[in-house]
């Protein structure tokens, strides 16, 4: 597995792939991996000769610093992962790599970016656009991986691709789940045991409820501090509070 820890050797070493006509599939992720995240990188590796997984802790699409601060690193455990799977490139860039400009210049969307996590969340989606045009940039995949856990920013990013015609396509990826039904996260390992119990009601109640007030009741009933429970795009999305730990999920209606 090659390591890549610069933007120009990146863009360098996917220009030279694309000459020899080799399909790049890219997985970006920020680390802490789970076997919802090899969900992806096992799909990259089936569709495409070459997989490139990008390791980058995003410090701007934080809203909180804490929560930046808590949030696991186990880059040595990750690295490992990957190479048994048979991953091609693992891209490490830094914050300096990546953001020569300070920052100074985003990706903003005025649409879905202001609603649901949004919301709750100022700028986090305009950290996530562009971070993720950056790596799409530099890794110039045929094909990039996102998972339907995350099911806003799969349609923003799938929204971004098409408006700035990326010649890429968007692949979402179904969510991966614990058998007891809790979508996989990497914010899961900061749950004690009653804690986990507890958010594996999550996505059945978003499920079984008739309607997106009920289940915010039940969520509530059961002790979480919810932000929001909507029912859009064909999806009933949520976000909730475990004690200081924040879980996102949705289902299909
Ligand atoms: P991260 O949370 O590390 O997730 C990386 C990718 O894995 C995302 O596309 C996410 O939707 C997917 N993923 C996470 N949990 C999953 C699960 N249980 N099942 C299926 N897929 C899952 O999302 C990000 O990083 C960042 O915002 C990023 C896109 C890398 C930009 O910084």
């Amino acid at each position: 597995m090659k390591i890549i820890r610069t933007c120009r050797e990146m863009q360098a070493y996917s220009h030279e792939l694309k000459l020899k006509g080799e399909n790049i599939g890219f997985v970006p992720t920020m680390g802490a991996l789970h076997a919802g995240h090899l969900e992806l990188v096992k799909r990259a590796k089936s569709e495409n000769d070459v997989v490139v997984v990008s390791i980058f802790l995003n410090a701007t699409q934080f809203h909180n610093q804490q929560d930046f601060e808590k949030y696991p690193r186990t880059l040595e455990k990750d690295s490992s992962l990957l190479f048994d799977m048979g991953v091609d490139v693992l891209f490490l860039p830094t914050h300096e790599e990546l953001y020569p400009d300070d920052y100074k210049y985003r990706v903003q969307e005025l649409d879905l970016s202001q609603e649901l996590c949004g919301k709750y969340r100022p700028g986090h989606f305009e950290g996530v656009l562009t971070v993720v045009l950056k790596l799409l940039n530099l890794t110039q995949p045929t094909r990039a991986y996102f998972g339907e856990k995350d099911f806003q920013q799969l349609k923003l990013i799938e929204g971004m691709v098409s408006s700035f015609f990326l010649p890429l396509e968007v692949i979402g990826v179904p969510t991966i789940r614990e058998s007891s039904g809790l979508a996989l996260s990497s914010r899961n390992e900061r749950l004690s045991s009653e804690q986990k119990q507890m958010a594996a009601k999550i996505s059945e109640i978003l499920k079984f409820s008739q309607t997106s007030t009920e289940a915010k009741e039940q969520l509530e009933k059961l002790g979480f501090q919810v932000e929001y429970v909507e029912d859009k795009m064909g999806r009933r999305l949520a976000a909730v509070y475990s004690n200081d730990v924040r879980l996102i999920d949705n289902v299909s209606l």
